[in-house]
């Protein structure tokens, strides 16, 4: 408990929960260094000798697993890890503050991955090294999208004044939220909402286009939105999400890039996904010039050797503490971490008036 309230108490610290705890001049700084690794990257190679990164993945996942173990690997460190949980002691029921209070006392730094909302910023207060949040359940994927803002640097030259497309599940779409939050900061840039109604943003994002003075709008026909975006940004339906195969059968396959769409498309628009792709864009686009979702998942390599490095190496490169009070209230959003282990402090902050639960973000009534 002396622990928390100690975590509680920092301004700053070294996890990676939420990329709006960082300033756009920190992720300029990431952009900045992960150029110049792709630059030289024969200078990099022992910049992590002796290091330790352990990669806790509780849910499958291809890139962001494996891109930080390259970029570990190819910075001179070693890594250690799990990427199904039943092969650890998790299938004994350890909890998981005694797995990150051990890994913490073996690796210098640790990506976690898990299923359930507000699990990194839960493991963030157990652990005694940076730890960077690799995807909690449907609530934040920011080192995704430290891959795209790499990504959008390098082929667009710029982060600002773009209209960007986001296309597909945008309700569940963790990757598609923190993008949207951290190109609104950015000067000038509009957005295209281009999903079904009943996945599109939550109001919250909307609140942040707002706030920021952001133009957008809603759409419902990929078709017709395309032809004037410098960015289309496509997704996924996640499956997973859903409470039922019915629903999701509803809104699968809804929105699928083709030919016939792509050829009403600016030539110098480009073409994201976060990946993994099922069937939202069809295979015979992947040759087209402006497809760059198999070399953005590149650029997050190289994203997260800068990340590590700034970590692991750079005094100054301190992220703002999530806002976390002991609080009275406990969140009573069943995906929240707090209803499955059970020993984990009741947290909130306050936003606008609302009590806010400082592990998922979901309001506490
Ligand atoms: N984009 C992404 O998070 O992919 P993985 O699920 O394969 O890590």
């Amino acid at each position: 408990m002396k622990k928390i309230n100690e975590s509680c108490g920092f301004m700053t610290n070294k996890n990676l929960i939420d990329l709006e705890d960082m300033t756009t001049e920190q992720i300029d700084k990431v952009v900045k260094k992960a150029k110049k690794i792709m630059q030289n990257p024969a200078d990099y190679r022992h910049a992590c000798d002796g290091k330790i990164l352990a990669t806790l993945f509780y849910e499958p996942s291809t890139r962001t697993q494996m891109s930080f173990q390259t970029a570990m690997l190819k910075l001179g460190g070693r890594t250690i890890g799990f990427d199904n949980p039943m092969n650890s002691s998790v299938s004994k029921g350890e909890s998981l503050k005694d797995t990150i209070t051990i890994i913490s006392g073996y690796a210098e730094i640790i990506a976690i991955r898990h299923p359930v909302e507000g699990t990194a910023m839960a493991a963030s207060l157990y652990s005694d090294v940076p730890l960077i949040n690799c995807g909690d359940g449907g609530h934040l994927h920011p080192t995704q999208t430290l891959t795209d803002i790499v990504t959008l640097s390098c082929e667009k030259g710029r982060l600002d004044n773009l209209k960007i497309g986001v296309c597909g599940d945008l309700l569940n779409g963790r990757t598609v939220h923190s993008l949207i939050k951290t190109l609104a900061k950015y000067k000038n840039n509009s957005f295209v909402l281009i999903s079904t109604k009943e996945l599109s943003v939550p109001i919250y994002i909307i609140d942040i286009l707002e706030k920021n003075g952001c133009k957008y709008e809603f759409s419902n026909n990929l078709a017709e939105a395309i032809s004037d975006i410098d960015v289309l940004y496509m997704t996924r339906i996640q499956r997973e999400r859903f409470k039922s195969e019915e629903e999701y059968e509803s809104q699968k396959n809804v929105f699928v890039l083709d030919k016939e769409k792509l050829d009403k498309a600016k030539e110098d628009m480009i073409i994201l996904h976060p990946l993994p792709r099922v069937n939202e864009i069809t295979v015979d686009i992947d040759d087209d010039p402006r497809a760059l979702y198999f070399k953005q998942a590149q650029y997050g390599m190289y994203g997260r050797m800068a990340l590590i490095l700034l970590l692991l190496q750079d005094e100054d490169f301190l992220i703002k503490s999530r806002n976390a009070d002991v609080s009275e209230h406990k969140c009573n959003n069943p995906k929240c971490i707090i209803h499955s282990e059970d020993y984990l402090p009741k947290l909130s902050y306050n936003k606008k008036g609302m009590v806010m639960c400082s592990f998922c973000d979901k309001r506490i009534d």
